[in-house]
């Protein structure tokens, strides 16, 4: 169900997601606040011996999943952590091979995922730290974990999570950075130039919103969609998952995501002309890898979008529905790049005439495993 907020509270827009989308900068700047100071990431949230962490387990359950995809990159790229994930659902049916030096972080809007729970129980069991990322103040979760970090993205009311996705993924970048600091895992001015590109990163997603008419637009042209794959490798391929997870909760179109590289090893029997493909370029060093995928799908037929980081664009003129996303440093692309697949999934939503803040079957909180 919605939340209990009246219709005044979505201020000039139609729907709560709208809102939601729109609320992102103001969200990563409220969870920024206070992390950085003097030019070093703080936690006070945190009694933990950086030095001493052997492996991080990350668990989640679908968009907070998503975000702790991107997270482990980050700190296994950063801080020079192994990092395992894992589906909180399945998390109780495998073997964890816990040792000394552990940490498990559990990530959730509401703070009351059943399947993120029983994660956090199956860690206290072994006798393992566990740091939260939540949303929802004092709640389960919340209350339960050895340590929480909120994310300060105010009450989010649309079931699609959209804002609180973004300072999740602040969150994990965050810490990623934190204990390379606290590891020195970076050389002091990668770690600076790191550090500066999150302080700023609102101002990107900011530019990225400014995209919007461009995919209502598109999203008019190809509403009627029945299938859709969302492509990546590297960074894009989360951003891929969250993307297609968007459109099938609001829009109901069956949306799929693949890393651009596995496509050829069998989904690409599916590509003809009744498929869309939304294909994510945000990461130079991958381009060359990943413009023949998308070359491959074009002579299959498919419908191509691509979502494209200004400095590429000049790779991708061919295609005609291209939605440009600012320059980032590449780490930090999925902040920006989501923007433009929430966007398109509300717009998917509204076109198809789905109750788009509260689509069929689904809950903001999911309370049962
Ligand atoms: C997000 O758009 C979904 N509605 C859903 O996947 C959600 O992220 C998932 O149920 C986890 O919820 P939580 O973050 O409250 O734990």
């Amino acid at each position: 169900m919605v939340g209990s907020l009246t219709s005044e509270d979505k201020g000039d827009f139609e729907h709560f997601m709208l809102k939601e989308i729109f609320d992102g900068p103001e969200a990563l700047r409220q969870t920024l606040r206070g992390k950085i100071r003097d030019n070093k990431i703080v936690f006070s949230e945190l009694k933990l011996e950086v030095q001493a962490i052997n492996k991080i387990f990350i668990a989640g359950c679908g968009t907070a999943y998503h975000a702790g995809l991107v997270g482990r990159k980050a700190i296994e790229e950063l801080a020079g952590i192994p990092v395992e994930i894992d589906l909180a659902s399945e998390f109780a049916y495998r073997t964890a091979l816990w040792q000394a030096g552990d940490l498990l972080i559990v990530i959730s809007q509401s703070g009351e995922t059943a399947d993120t729970l029983a994660a956090l129980y199956k860690a206290r069991k072994a006798g393992i730290p566990i740091l939260a990322i939540v949303n929802v103040p004092d709640s389960t979760i919340a209350r339960l974990a050895d340590m929480v970090i909120y994310t300060q993205a105010g009450p989010e009311i649309s079931i699609a999570s959209t804002k609180v996705y973004l300072t999740q993924l602040l969150v994990l970048y965050l810490l990623a950075l934190y204990f390379a600091q606290e590891k020195n895992a970076l050389p002091p001015e990668e770690l600076m130039a790191c550090i500066n590109a999150i302080a700023t990163i609102d101002q990107y997603v900011e530019k990225a919103l400014t995209q919007q008419p461009r995919i209502k637009e598109i999203a008019s042209h190809y509403y009627h969609a029945n299938n859709a794959f969302f492509l990546g490798r590297g960074y894009d391929y989360p951003v891929a998952m969250e993307g297609a997870l968007k459109l099938k909760e609001t829009s109901y179109v069956h949306a799929e995501a693949y890393a651009a590289g596995e496509l050829k090893h069998g989904p690409i029997a599916l590509l003809n002309g009744d498929v869309l493909v939304m294909a994510l370029l945000s990461q130079d060093a991958l381009l060359e890898k990943t413009l023949p995928n998308i070359n491959e799908i074009k002579s299959r037929g498919a419908t191509i979008i691509v979502v494209c980081k200004e400095s590429l664009q000049e790779h991708c003129q061919e295609y005609e529905n291209r939605i440009v996303i600012p320059d980032t440093n590449p780490l930090l692309a999925p902040l920006v790049a989501v923007i433009p697949l929430q966007l398109f999934a509300y717009y998917m939503a509204i076109f198809r005439g789905t109750e788009v803040d509260n689509p069929r079957h689904l809950t903001k909180a999911v309370t049962v495993e």
